[in-house]
C-alpha cells in the first residue's frame, strides 16, 4: 500500500499532471518509510517547504514485514491485534487522518477532544494517537502516569509547532521584560502574559504555564484571550499569527495595536515604542496547509456556486476569514455540515483529509475544498497502517514503542497551562466515537 482511498484519486491526478497548478510533490505517492530514510524534512505535502529544526525527532525504518505488507495484511493484522488487546490500548485518530488510519480509531476528533479522551480512558495501558508529536505530548500530558503515549511515526510534527522554539522564545520574553518590567503594577496587572495555541512543543506549554500564560485551541481562543487581559496588558500569541490576528480582531482589537514578533529579529523587529503600544504580539508562525486559502478561492466558489456557504479554519489568514461566512475550529466544521437540515453546498477551507470525509458522509450536501489542488498536511500523512501494525504488535509482545513523553520539569509547569485553559472553559465534549 503506498497512499489513500481517500485523496488517492486526486494525487493521481496530480502524478499524471491532470492537476493544473498543484504545488505538491509527486512524492506523496510514495511510502512514508520510503520518505522517512532520507535528509530530516516534513516530507512531501502543504508543509515540505518549511524549514525543521534540527532537533526534530526522527523515525527508524521499521521491519520489512510492515513496510512490504499488502493492504489487507495490515488490516487483518491491525484487526487482530486490536481484539486480542481490547480495553489494553486505545486507538485516537485526528481529523485530518487519511481515512485509512481513521477506520481503526475508536475515537475520531479535534486536538482536544482527543487529549479529553485520553484522559477519560484510564484503563487503557496505551494510547496510540495516530495525529501529530504536540497533540501527542498534550495527551501524555493529561493521561495518568502509568499510561504509555505512542506516535505510530516520529517524523509526524507540525511545521507550525516547530515554528516557536523554546529558546527562541526565552529570548523573546527576555527582551520584552527590559523594555515592559514593572508595567502595570498599579492595576495589578502583568505587563504580558503569554498564551500559546495547542499547536506547540510541551516546552512552551511549560513557559507559558510558569510565566502566568495559558493554553487555548482554535474553538476557545477568544475566551482565553479574554481571560489573559483580565490578568495582563497585553498578550504575546504564540505560535500561530493567523489564529491570533483572527481572534483578537474579532474581540474588537484594532490591527494597529497588534505587532508581528520575528524570533529572527532583535526585539521581533519592533521599535521600542511599538511594543509598549501594543496589545497584542503575534509570534511568526502559520500553517501552510491553511495559508494555501485565498479570497480569489472564495470569490470563485462564490460565483460558481451563488448560495454557497463558506467556512474557513481560523488558522487561514485574515482576509480569508473576513470574506469567509463562518470560520472555526475542525469540531465546529463537522458541526456546522452535520446541523445543515437543508440539502447545502459548503466550501470548506481546511485539510482535505476531514473535507474529502466530511463529503462523503453527508451525500445530501455538496462539499467541497476551497482549495481545488489538493495538498494534504505533510506531517499528518506520514502515519500509515503499516506503522500503526508495528505498534500494535509490539504491545501484544509486551514491548512499547515511539512513547512520547514530557519530562517532568516540562510537565508540571505545561499542566498548570493546560488546567488554567480548562478552568477558563468548561472542556468540550470527548471526540466522537465511532
Ligand atoms: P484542531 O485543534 O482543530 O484539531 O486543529 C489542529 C490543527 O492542526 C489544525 O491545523
Ligand atoms: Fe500543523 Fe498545519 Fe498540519 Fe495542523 S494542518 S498539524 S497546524 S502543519
Amino acid at each position: 500500500m503506498t497512499t489513500t482511498a481517500s485523496v488517492e484519486l486526486t494525487l493521481r491526478d496530480i502524478s499524471a499532471g491532470a492537476a493544473a497548478g498543484s504545488s505538491c510533490s509527486t512524492r506523496l505517492l510514495d511510502a512514508p518509510w520510503d520518505v522517512d530514510r532520507e535528509d530530516p524534512g516534513y516530507g512531501p505535502g502543504a508543509s515540505m517547504a518549511d524549514a525543521i529544526p534540527a532537533v526534530a525527532p526522527r523515525q527508524g525504518e521499521i521491519p520489512a514485514e510492515y513496510r512490504e505488507a499488502s493492504d489487507e495484511e495490515l488490516d487483518r493484522r491491525i484487526r487482530a491485534a486490536k481484539a486480542e488487546l481490547g480495553d489494553r490500548v486505545v486507538v485516537l485518530g485526528h481529523f485530518y487522518q487519511r481515512d485509512e488510519v481513521v477506520q481503526y480509531a475508536d475515537y475520531v476528533g479535534d486536538s482536544f477532544q482527543l487529549a479529553t479522551a485520553a484522559k477519560a480512558r484510564t484503563e487503557a495501558e496505551a494510547i496510540i494517537f495516530c495525529g501529530v508529536h504536540f497533540m501527542a505530548e498534550t495527551a501524555d500530558l493529561l493521561s495518568t502516569p502509568e499510561q504509555a503515549v505512542i506516535l505510530p511515526n516520529l517524523a509526524a510534527g507540525c511545521s507550525m509547532a516547530d515554528m516557536a522554539d523554546i529558546d527562541q522564545v526565552e529570548e523573546c520574553w527576555e527582551q520584552l521584560m527590559e523594555v515592559l518590567e514593572g508595567e502595570g503594577q498599579e492595576e495589578g496587572l502583568a505587563p504580558v502574559i503569554p498564551v500559546t495555541y495547542m499547536n506547540s512543543s510541551a516546552a512552551i506549554k511549560g513557559f507559558v504555564g510558569r510565566h502566568g500564560g495559558i493554553v487555548c485551541t482554535s474553538s476557545n481562543a477568544s475566551t482565553v484571550l479574554a481571560w489573559a487581559f483580565e490578568r495582563g496588558r497585553r498578550v504575546l500569541f504564540l505560535p500561530d499569527q493567523h489564529l491570533g490576528r483572527n481572534t483578537a480582531k474579532a474581540m474588537g482589537i484594532g490591527l494597529d495595536e497588534m505587532t508581528m514578533w520575528n524570533p529572527r529579529r532583535p526585539l521581533g523587529g519592533n521599535e521600542e515604542q511599538t511594543v509598549r503600544d501594543a496589545r497584542v504580539l503575534l509570534w511568526h508562525g502559520f500553517c501552510s496547509v491553511h495559508k494555501r486559502f485565498t479570497v480569489a478561492q472564495i470569490d470563485k466558489a462564490r460565483a460558481e456556486h451563488p448560495d454557497v456557504r463558506v467556512i474557513v479554519h481560523p488558522e487561514c489568514p485574515m482576509e480569508v476569514v473576513d470574506a469567509a461566512d463562518e470560520a472555526g475550529s475542525t469540531d465546529v466544521i463537522r458541526r456546522a455540515i452535520e446541523g445543515a437540515t437543508e440539502p447545502t453546498t459548503f466550501a470548506i477551507g481546511t485539510e482535505i483529509n476531514l473535507v474529502q470525509r466530511l463529503a462523503a458522509q453527508h451525500p445530501q450536501h455538496e462539499i467541497f475544498c476551497l482549495d481545488p489542488v489538493v495538498c494534504p498536511c505533510s506531517t499528518m500523512y506520514r502515519i500509515h497502517p503499516g506503522y500503526l501494525a508495528w505498534t500494535l504488535e509490539a504491545l501484544l509482545r509486551g514491548e512499547v514503542v515511539n512513547q512520547v513523553s514530557v519530562s517532568p520539569d516540562v510537565a508540571e509547569p505545561a499542566r498548570v497551562a493546560l488546567e488554567r485553559m480548562l478552568a477558563a472553559k468548561p472542556a468540550p465534549l470527548a471526540g466522537s466515537a465511532r
